[in-house]
């Protein structure tokens, strides 16, 4: 289907996670502007305190898929689960990085937010840049769908910030918040419902 015409509660309602890709190459051109429609994010004071990394090569991914199994199969063995278990989903996880044409890893940077001398405003200043950043996200997914592609967010970064930063050698000021794939989708992706709107609002005046 040609999405480029599509309006915008068609993209909204029509865009999906994906977790399988077929393995065609996705042109840097539509990645560029996936990460234009980012920039276009609100930000807390309009710091942007956003920063990416792309990664398409075999050797990175499998450099980031590789750190963070490390660090996973750590916390699964804390959790006590069976090995079987621990294997099937370290494969899984490792087999989604390495088969997504694309990956955008979205860093949270706050060197340009303002600084309080106390702890609750400091939070909330921190609060509002990882908002930000999940709006940034937001606007690429919907872009790679208007475009075409097909997006999904790993959350794993989040739990290994650290550990992701060595394994790509980011500046030790980024702290990775998600992994976005972008590619086309291998199939139609599963549809989930969402709770109707009066169970949403919880007050109107
Ligand atoms: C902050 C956040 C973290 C997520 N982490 C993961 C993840 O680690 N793995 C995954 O498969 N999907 C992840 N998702 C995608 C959700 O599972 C998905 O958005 C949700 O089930 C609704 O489905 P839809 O996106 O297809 O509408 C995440 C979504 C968000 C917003």
């Amino acid at each position: 289907m040609d999405r480029s015409r599509l309006n915008f509660d068609d993209i909204v309602r029509g865009r999906r996670s994906v977790r399988q890709y077929a393995p065609d190459p996705v042109p840097a051109e539509l990645v560029v502007e996936v990460l234009e429609a980012a920039r276009w994010a609100p930000s807390p004071h309009g710091r942007m305190p956003w920063r990416f990394a792309v990664l398409t090569q075999p050797t990175p991914k499998a450099m980031l898929a590789d750190a963070m199994a490390a660090e996973w199969l750590r916390n699964l063995e804390m959790d006590d689960q069976p090995p079987d278990v621990v294997a099937t989903r370290l494969r899984k996880s490792r087999q989604r990085v390495m088969a997504a044409p694309v990956l955008v890893l979205p860093c949270l940077y706050l060197a340009d937010l303002d600084h309080y001398p106390d702890l609750q405003r400091q939070q909330a200043e921190t609060t509002m840049a990882i908002q930000s950043v999940g709006a940034a996200i937001q606007n690429m997914l919907l872009k790679a769908y208007q475009l075409g592609l097909d997006g999904g967010w790993m959350c794993a970064p989040l739990f290994c910030p650290a550990v992701v930063v060595g394994a790509l050698e980011l500046d030790h000021a980024l702290i990775p918040q998600a992994l976005i794939t972008l590619g086309y989708a291998a199939a139609d992706p599963k549809r989930r419902e969402r709770l109707p709107l009066d169970q949403l609002v919880v007050r109107w005046d």
